[in-house]
């Protein structure tokens, strides 16, 4: 490790879901004490077993030796108490894309954490920077560093910083996310979505959109994106992978911002939230998945 003092060493993940199991491994794996919060035992317990399939995963593949997935299982600690987290350099909140939810984590991360140039950031989708930093008395250390799932395969974060972020903490963490865990940068302000979900959720909402006027079957609508355009999913089955409560979330924040009718989610995908259709996580979305798919 350097000795450079504002390098980061030790870093908290507040979430160990879909993105927060897939952010503390990749923060492991790049040699980083890396201490994992979750609500109770049993969220800890899955989130800590989605780990473990992750890494077991890329040893299959061949990404990660059996003896380098044990050395990042021992960089990892989990935790209930957030409590824990006053030793860290930096926290990464990757909880629901619930804005008081965040809120009152980014409450708590500020009176724990006990160093004065501790960051905190936010692998929040949408949700502007500036209110998160709000909640805190160190608003100028607080940032957006949104990573996209899967985590251990998608190199790219989205780094936002809000109108009050200092330059000290932004340089720090731009050499963080580029030289300590190899991510490329893109950079954002901070506006609703950032750049990607700009882009990506009213070209979701279209999709759905399109299949609940009936003018064609899902499969159609992600075959026609999937062999006609070359992208990696159709666009339902990429709403299914992200799960499709963060898709409406993330639409909702959207539309907040801007009232564009772009962003305003279709009835039908609010109808499926309410249902529990929340896409792969749970099973059922656009389609039906009997078993949690590897990825
Ligand atoms: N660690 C490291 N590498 C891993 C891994 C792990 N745990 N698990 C899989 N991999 C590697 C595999 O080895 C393989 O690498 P290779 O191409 O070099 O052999 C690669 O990842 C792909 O794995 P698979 O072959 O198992 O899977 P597919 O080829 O079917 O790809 C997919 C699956 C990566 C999910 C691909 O379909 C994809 O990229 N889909 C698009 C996903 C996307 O758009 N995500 C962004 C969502 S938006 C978001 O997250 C933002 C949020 O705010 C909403």
């Amino acid at each position: 490790m350097s000795s450079n003092p504002d390098a980061i060493h030790n870093v908290g993940v507040v979430g160990c879901g879909l993105m927060g199991s897939g952010i503390a491994e990749v923060c492991a794996r790049s040699g980083l004490s890396t201490l994992v919060y979750e609500v109770n035992a049993k969220a800890l317990a899955a989130g800590r077993d989605r780990v473990e399939r992750s890494l077991a995963r890329a040893v299959e593949r061949g990404k990660l030796t059996a003896a380098d997935r044990d050395t990042v299982m021992s960089g990892l600690a989990f935790t209930t108490d957030l409590a824990d987290f006053t030793d860290r350099d930096l926290a990464i909140e990757a909880v629901p894309e619930d804005e008081q939810l965040k809120i009152g984590i980014f409450t708590a991360l500020d009176q724990v954490m006990a160093r004065p140039d501790a960051l905190i950031a936010s692998n929040t989708s949408s949700i502007p920077i500036m209110k998160l930093g709000a909640a805190t008395a160190r608003p100028g250390q607080v940032m957006g560093l949104h990573f996209f799932n899967p985590v251990p395969v998608l190199k790219l974060v989205e780094l936002v910083p809000s109108l009050v972020t200092t330059d000290t903490s932004w340089s720090r963490m731009r050499h963080f996310a580029t030289n300590v865990l190899g991510r490329h940068v893109i950079v954002s302000q901070d506006r609703a979505g950032f750049i990607v979900n700009s882009l990506l959720i009213p070209y979701l909402l279209a999709a759905i959109r399109m299949f609940e006027s009936g003018f064609a079957v899902a499969q159609d609508i992600d075959d026609g994106m999937v062999r006609g355009c070359a992208h990696p999913m159709g666009p339902l089955a990429l709403a299914d992978h992200i799960g499709l409560d963060t898709t409406l979330a993330v639409a909702d924040c959207l539309y907040a911002e801007f009232k564009e009718p772009l962003y305003a989610p279709p009835p039908l995908l609010s109808r499926m939230v309410e249902a529990g259709h929340l896409g792969r996580k749970a099973g059922r979305g656009f389609y039906t998945y009997p078993s949690p798919l590897p990825l």
